[in-house]
């Protein structure tokens, strides 16, 4: 029998290869997408995807707004499949983002976008998927096969190749990414780290997750790792929105981790972090020195790297927490109840 999260910690442990892979390997393929959606030109782009890759989307839409300066959305697919909507979708680029590319629900809303006039890129990690199949263009994530059922190199190259597609939307060489795979192997290597941490939340029956602006969808990422694997309620908020009412159920029985970047999304964290150290609760911060230094806990990341390509390293430390967690907790992560890798939901 292999260890419990033999898998997972092998496909976290890729992560940096995967990413040096996709730079080199993916590069002519994200150019001519990017090209072909530089002539289309278009002036708004949707996402549809599940689950985590769902939160590649958001990253995505963040990208997308900020840094091509257009409207971004995600589509939930059941417009398209349960209620038959079919909007106009000329002049928009749709982007399914999935790991499988074999969610059937992605594959209905991408075949009804196109028909209506969409651009369509499938975002995926099988090149001869129905998903990819069925859209004009795709962008293979070279994650290379993925056999846990918790997500996380597929994650990760998920972000990288929409960073670098976006980027070169915008006329960019995607070096902002070049230093990461090699921060990344720190991360990987202070595993104990994490073991520690693993051990300080063990018998915390739920928790909650924030961050924001490009830090939020990690948030979202980092509460769905710690359900799926450690079965505990994690609940997830903008930093924004936590101060909107969620608050009021935060005391020192709820761990919140907080996930903060260094640039404007970190920055606006800080009197979200001042009004939880009030509260006492206990903040486990992932990110920014500084912030983790006043925190109850937490991992500081190694180096420092532009704000938009800092999801990629920030879940790293949640993904070990969570393999961590779970087998500390008596399970298996590579085994979580009830689940499969592609789930069906039309
Ligand atoms: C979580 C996980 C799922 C998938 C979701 C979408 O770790 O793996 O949430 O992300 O089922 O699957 P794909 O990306 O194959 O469409």
């Amino acid at each position: 029998m292999p260890d419990p999260g033999a898998l997972m910690a092998a496909e976290i442990a890729e992560q940096p290869a995967a990413w040096r892979r996709l730079s080199i390997e993916g590069r002519d393929q994200v150019r001519a997408a990017a090209r072909r959606i530089a002539d289309y030109a278009p002036r708004f782009v949707l996402f549809v995807a599940r689950g985590t890759s769902d939160h590649a989307a958001l990253y995505a839409k963040y990208l997308t707004e900020i840094v091509l300066q257009l409207p971004a959305g995600l589509v939930s697919p059941s417009t398209m499949t349960t209620y038959g909507s079919r909007p106009d979708l000329r002049q928009t680029l749709m982007i399914a983002v999935s790991q499988s590319g074999g969610s059937p629900d992605l594959i209905q809303s991408l075949q009804v976008a196109r028909e209506r006039g969409a651009l369509t890129l499938a975002v995926t990690n099988q090149p001869s998927s129905p998903l990819a199949e069925v859209s004009e263009l795709d962008l293979d994530i070279r994650a290379g096969e993925e056999r846990a059922v918790a997500a996380t190199k597929s994650y990760t190259t998920q972000l990288l190749a929409l960073y670098l597609l976006l980027d070169a939307v915008r006329g960019g060489d995607g070096s902002a990414t070049d230093g990461l795979p090699d921060l990344a192997d720190q991360v990987i290597a202070d595993n104990d780290q994490f073991v520690r941490l693993a051990e300080r939340y063990r018998f915390a029956s739920r928790l909650v997750s924030t961050g924001r602006g490009y830090s939020y969808p990690t948030a979202r990422e980092a509460a769905l790792k710690l359900m799926e694997t450690s079965y505990l309620s994690a609940q997830a908020f903008s930093g924004a929105d936590l101060l909107h009412g969620p608050l009021a159920m935060i005391d020192r029985q709820v761990p919140v981790l907080a996930t903060v970047n260094d640039g404007h999304g970190g920055a606006a964290m800080l009197p979200v972090l001042s009004r939880l150290r009030d509260l006492g609760a206990d903040v486990c911060c992932v990110g920014a020195g500084e912030a983790v230094r006043a925190a109850s806990a937490g991992y500081a990341l190694p180096g420092q790297v532009p704000e938009e390509v800092s999801p990629l390293l920030e879940i790293i430390p949640f993904q070990l927490l969570a393999l961590h967690l779970s087998v500390a907790r008596g399970s298996d992560p590579d085994a979580p109840r009830g689940l499969a890798k592609v789930t069906e939901t039309l």
